[in-house]
């Protein structure tokens, strides 16, 4: 049998997380929740990373984080491996949008889309509407400028770059599919999942074959491998319940997220999201 439980936002000061690059799904306002599920581990793993909050919140001193957005996982490993760099870039590129206007953003994103440089990825995930990533069928980028804003100062992305890249210092980063990422992982160790949502193909990159997602939980049980997943979610009145099969996890959390920021830009609502967490033990 599986146990279902509400968890309500309770209003206790947490861990600030200032993201470093903006991410589509990004779990920032849950993952302080989400990782007091986790158990003791050796290695800690996250093959859906995206914008890294949940890392982040664990600060682990020993993981595996990778996904199958190669400018994003390039993007992580400059912060990694020359964080000076992710610092001059955005130096230069926001003083030159400041200076000659929304033009810097156009060129920036058909160059992205051309060469899929990290840095560009960073530049338009701070600029674009309400930074929400959001890519075509073909892997291009489609989000616009958002007129009002300036983008993140440089000075302050200055400190948030330093202080990621301490974060990180205990991380490999793979480019690749989950499966791929998380091999190597045994029983003593935890894995973070947190994939795209099946209703919101086109907004990530990559989409994931369910029933072949299903079949790497099975996978991870027949292991013993703990797995805490995020999956589904009640978005004011609508449920956005999949089909994850009962018998594949042990608990069920509905973990209150905040305001849904893709509805807010798609018709303008601010519906309460809800987003449910399973773990395997
Ligand atoms: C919901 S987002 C993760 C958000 C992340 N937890 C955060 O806080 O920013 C899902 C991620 O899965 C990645 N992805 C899609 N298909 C994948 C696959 N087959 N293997 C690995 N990553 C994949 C996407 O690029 C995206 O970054």
């Amino acid at each position: 049998m599986y146990k279902l439980v509400y968890l309500r936002k309770v209003c206790v000061k947490k861990m600030k997380i200032d993201p470093i690059i903006k991410w589509s799904g990004s779990k920032r306002s849950q993952a302080q929740d989400i990782i007091k599920k986790f158990e003791e581990f050796d290695c800690y793993y996250e093959p859906f990373l995206g914008g890294g909050s949940v890392m982040y919140a664990v600060n682990p001193s020993h993981a595996i984080c990778g996904d199958i957005c190669e400018p994003l996982i390039g993007f992580w490993k400059i912060v990694q491996n020359n964080p000076q760099k992710v610092i001059e870039y955005y130096t230069n590129e926001w003083n030159r949008l400041q200076k000659d206007g929304y033009n810097v953003f156009y060129d920036i994103r058909s160059r992205f889309n051309i060469y899929k440089s990290p840095l560009d990825l960073l530049f338009l995930s701070r600029t674009c509407v309400n930074g929400l990533i959001r890519f075509n069928t073909e892997g291009n980028f489609n989000n616009s400028f958002h007129h009002t804003r300036k983008g993140i100062d440089p000075k302050r992305l200055e400190k948030i770059v330093i202080e990621w890249h301490k974060r990180i210092a205990n991380v490999q980063f793979i480019c690749g599919d989950y499966r791929e990422t998380t091999q190597t992982a045994t029983k003593n160790d935890i894995i973070y999942l947190d994939p795209p949502y099946e209703n919101t193909k086109g907004r990530y990159y990559g989409t994931i074959n369910y029933e072949h997602f299903y079949k790497y939980l099975e996978e991870l049980n027949r292991k013993e491998i703990k797995y805490v997943l995020s999956f589904d979610g009640i978005r004011g009145e609508k449920e956005y319940e999949t089909g994850i099969p009962k018998e594949l996890y042990v608990k069920k959390y509905m973990l209150q997220s905040g305001n849904s920021s893709f509805k807010k830009v798609m018709d303008k609502s601010n519906e309460q999201v809800y987003e449910a967490l399973y773990l395997n033990w």
